[in-house]
This record gives structure tokens, C-alpha cells and sequence, in this order.
């Protein structure tokens, strides 16, 4: 499973990245709204930091205007993704953009219904977001489940990319579910490192290493 970092954030996008197993960054309008840094400069920074696939959201919600802020952000370099919501004008720019070759990530999936509609109109990566869903009572993952089946029973070549991740316990049963990708916010890549028996299991070997007072 692929893992992208959630954030528009420029030091945690370099962080994660020097850890080395990050593939790609998804960002939203909220995420970039926080950073207060012009949009084309922090786009700019986010492709020279991660080579591997970033998600730029339009914020156009007509049709013919969506297509037009898409065409924009994709040129901006190649390894951009154009993430547009899953509404009728979307999903027919979404259409519209991947037969011309811009790749889509079709953001604000909550349903089967809507995951089916976005393959079938050849986005790249379909983002469901399964912490909103547990926010309401509902079983996120289970929508990722049903993604995974649907895509499988006619090979759809849309990734599955598990978003609204909110603890590593999601991260884990989207990789048994077959999600392609999971996109992270920096704090549960951390969370991701910890296990209390691998501190105190490190602790013991440093100490008993101390004790024969030698050095590598
Ligand atoms: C990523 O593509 C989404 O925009 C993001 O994961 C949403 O997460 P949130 O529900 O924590 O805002």
C-alpha cells in the first residue's frame, strides 16, 4: 500500500519525506488555507519536495469552470493530480479532464454509488473519507471494503485512496481491505513508529551494551 502524507504543510511534507516512505501528498483547500503562503509558491515547494503524485484541489464548483482551474493546476507540474469533488458537475469534469490525460482524485466519497460513478468516469484515485463516516456513527472502512469489491468485480483501474484517516488502526485494515494508497496527516505517521516494547526493548539492550563498557 502506497502511503501519502495529508498536510499542505511544507516542514512536516519535508519531514515525512526524509523518512523515506513517503509516495505522494494530498492537500485540500482547508489544508492550504492554514499555511497563508500564495498557492502557486506553496504548490511549487510541495513538487520539489516529493517526487511522486500531489493532489490540488479547484475550488470551482461549475463544471466548465472546474475544467478550466484544473487545466491551470495540472499545468504547474507533471506530477500533479487534480482533485475535484464528487458532485454532477465533478464527476463530468472529471470525465471531461481524463480522456485529455489530467489525472483525477475524486475527494468527498461517502458512498458505494458515488466511488462507482467516479471509475466509471476514469478518475485515477477515488478518496473516501472514513473518519467523517465513523464521525456520524457510520463504518468508514466498510466503504473502502465496498470500493475495493466493486473495482475488483469489473478491474477498474481507479486507486483506492483511504482518506479522513484519523489513527494507525485505520491505516492497518485499509492495507488488509487492498486500499492502493492511504494518505496520512503527519501525526498519525508518527503514531505509526510507536510501540512501547520496542522503547523499553531498546532501553534494555542499550543498558546491558553500557555495562560492558565497550564501543562500536
Ligand atoms: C484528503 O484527501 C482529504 O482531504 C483529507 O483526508 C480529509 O481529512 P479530514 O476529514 O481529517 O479533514
Amino acid at each position: 500500500m502506497k502511503i501519502f502524507i495529508d498536510t499542505a504543510n511544507i516542514d512536516a511534507i519535508r519531514d515525512a519525506a526524509e523518512l523515506g516512505i513517503i509516495d505522494g501528498v494530498t492537500t485540500n483547500p482547508s489544508l492550504m488555507s492554514r499555511e497563508g503562503l500564495p498557492f502557486q509558491e506553496l504548490v511549487e515547494e510541495i513538487c520539489r519536495i516529493v517526487d511522486g503524485p500531489i493532489s490540488v484541489e479547484v475550488t470551482a464548483t461549475e463544471h466548465a469552470a472546474m475544467v478550466v482551474e484544473a487545466r491551470r493546476i495540472a499545468k504547474m507540474h507533471p506530477n500533479i493530480v487534480v482533485k475535484l469533488p464528487t458532485t454532477r458537475d465533478g464527476v463530468r469534469a472529471c470525465k471531461e479532464l481524463s480522456v485529455k490525460g489530467v489525472r483525477v482524485n475524486m475527494t468527498l466519497v461517502f458512498s458505494p454509488a458515488q466511488a462507482l460513478l467516479v471509475a466509471k468516469a476514469g478518475a485515477a484515485y477515488v478518496s473516501p473519507f472514513i473518519g467523517r463516516l465513523d464521525d456520524i456513527s457510520h463504518t468508514g472502512m466498510q466503504l473502502v471494503e465496498d470500493i475495493v469489491q466493486i473495482y475488483d468485480n469489473y478491474d477498474f483501474p481507479t486507486e483506492v485512496l483511504v482518506a479522513s484517516v484519523r489513527h494507525p488502526v485505520h491505516v492497518v485494515e485499509a492495507a488488509l481491505v487492498g486500499a492502493d494508497v492511504a494518505t496520512l496527516p503527519p501525526k498519525v505517521i508518527d503514531q505509526l513508529f510507536k510501540h512501547p516494547l520496542t522503547d523499553i526493548g531498546l532501553e534494555r539492550f542499550l543498558a546491558d551494551w553500557r555495562s560492558t563498557g565497550q564501543r562500536i
